[in-house]
């Protein structure tokens, strides 16, 4: 680009979230920088938020939002909590990054080795290099390429976790992604959820080849889908059965499904734990920060160490660390008993505005995350079949009004809701009063 066509710095910045929208056009692919941004599944224009606090956004015009998407899941405790903002600018006084070890990786490695049973625990940047870390460990340790997981469940987007992806492939109806070649599409074997006979074949037939399977602890990127009964732990017996590692994905569940995560529903009670773990989301407490963790054995594989190769300059980022450390630091059970309440309050007034407007639904929950599903309250959501069959069209009007009264939502239906310990009952009451309006929206819709 020549100085001649470099936007001029003179012209005025746009300040509605239309114009932004058209300016971030011209120069970022679609206008976002994550496709679960955009509005694609919804329609209309992105809002551009410029502040946030508590429970709430605001967005460039100026207008408030109760926040249920919560940067989808980092803000367990609400946006700026002091503590949090705190330690982000004792640590930004101290310096950015030094590209050197740092005493909080460890503290933060050490409060997540405490709460679940990890010996081992690498900081990376995002949740898709943990998954794509523990994917090549597994593969590392067993020296077998093939990698099973679910239709529907999202665990980044490294070229062999696209396949039948969640989240935002879910939303733009893509079966997986251009570019990513055959050879790699060639070893990831894609199963239905919930399915053991599926994965009872596919072991049969090709047990010996599997390195892992990758399953997120509970999928919450078709919308939330509970497990069934015992369903975890037969994954754990079959893969232990035929040598292969399971990767247990929290990167989304991972200290905010409960205080120990979705394992501390499952794996906890039920006695046994999974070989990786993955974790994003609220362990940087908004800052980017993901870990990839387990046994001593399989982690000490990686670099410096074994042969795995894994690394990253920004890894272990200090500010990020401190992020992370004072939003667990804080994370009491008080602030988790908070969540469950305001999620099952949330629960009860989405059930009575929809029923009270006729609108045929099911709500699937993992702990304290749910999500709704239209037209499925005959047997719910158990895969990603039952998930594309909804009656999604009913989401659009639902969401927009929800923002038109104040309330911002995932733009899709395949995402799980979000609360925190700061949304508090002023917030509640006004979800209360923009739900009925929604209910009617999405009463009225046709396909
Ligand atoms: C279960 C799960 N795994 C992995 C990822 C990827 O994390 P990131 O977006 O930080 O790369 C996500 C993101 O939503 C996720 O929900």
């Amino acid at each position: 680009m020549t100085a001649a066509s470099t936007p001029q710095a003179a012209n005025p910045a746009p300040t509605t979230n239309a114009a932004l929208y058209e300016a971030a056009r011209s120069v970022i692919p679609g206008g976002v920088n994550s496709p679960v941004r955009a509005f694609g599944s919804v329609g209309g224009d992105p809002v551009s938020m410029v502040r946030a606090s508590g429970p709430y956004l605001t967005d460039a015009e100026g207008r408030e939002y109760v926040d249920l998407v919560c940067s989808w899941g980092p803000m367990l405790l609400g946006h700026n909590h002091p503590a949090v903002v705190d330690a982000v600018h004792r640590a930004v006084d101290a310096g950015l990054s030094f590209g050197a070890s740092t005493p909080d990786e460890y503290r933060l490695a050490e409060l997540i080795a405490g709460t679940v049973p990890v010996e081992r625990v690498r900081m990376v940047s995002t949740g898709t290099e943990a998954t794509m870390t523990a994917i090549r460990l597994a593969r590392g340790a067993t020296g077998r390429n093939l990698i099973v997981k679910f239709a529907g469940c999202y665990h980044g987007h490294s070229d062999g976790l696209l396949a039948a992806a969640g989240s935002g492939v879910a939303t733009q109806s893509l079966p997986g992604s251009a570019g990513v070649t055959e050879a790699q599409a060639a070893e990831t074997l894609v199963v239905d959820y919930n399915d053991r006979a599926a994965l009872e074949e596919v072991f049969a037939a090709r047990g010996s080849e599997i390195a892992a399977v990758i399953t997120e602890a509970a999928p919450c990127n078709m919308g939330v889908v509970t497990p069934a009964e015992g369903f975890n732990a037969f994954l754990r017996q079959l893969t232990a059965r035929h040598g292969a590692l399971l990767i247990w994905d929290e990167v989304l569940t991972g200290f905010r499904a409960s205080d120990t995560g979705y394992w501390g529903l499952s794996g906890q009670p039920e006695g046994w734990a999974p070989d990786l773990w993955t974790f994003g989301k609220v362990i940087g407490g908004g800052m980017p920060t993901a870990a990839v963790a387990g046994r001593a054995e399989v982690m000490d594989l990686l670099a410096p160490l074994g042969p795995v190769y894994q690394a990253g300059t920004l890894s272990g980022n200090p500010v990020a660390m401190a992020a992370g450390l004072a939003t667990l630091q804080n994370a009491t059970a008080e602030v988790y008993g908070t969540i469950t309440r305001r999620s099952q309050q949330l629960e009860e007034l989405l059930v009575g505005a929809l029923t009270e407007a006729g609108v045929d639904h099911s709500i699937q929950r993992a702990g304290t995350l749910f999500s709704v599903a239209f037209g499925t309250s005959d047997g719910g959501v158990r895969n990603y079949a039952d998930a594309q069959g909804q009656e999604a069209f009913r989401y659009a009007p639902f969401f927009h009004a929800m923002l038109k009264h104040g309330v911002y939502l995932p733009p899709s239906v395949f995402e799980a809701w979000f609360v925190s310990s700061a949304h508090d009952d002023a917030a509640m009451d006004r979800i209360a009063k923009a739900l009925p309006h929604a209910a009617r929206a999405a009463a009225a819709a046709t396909a």
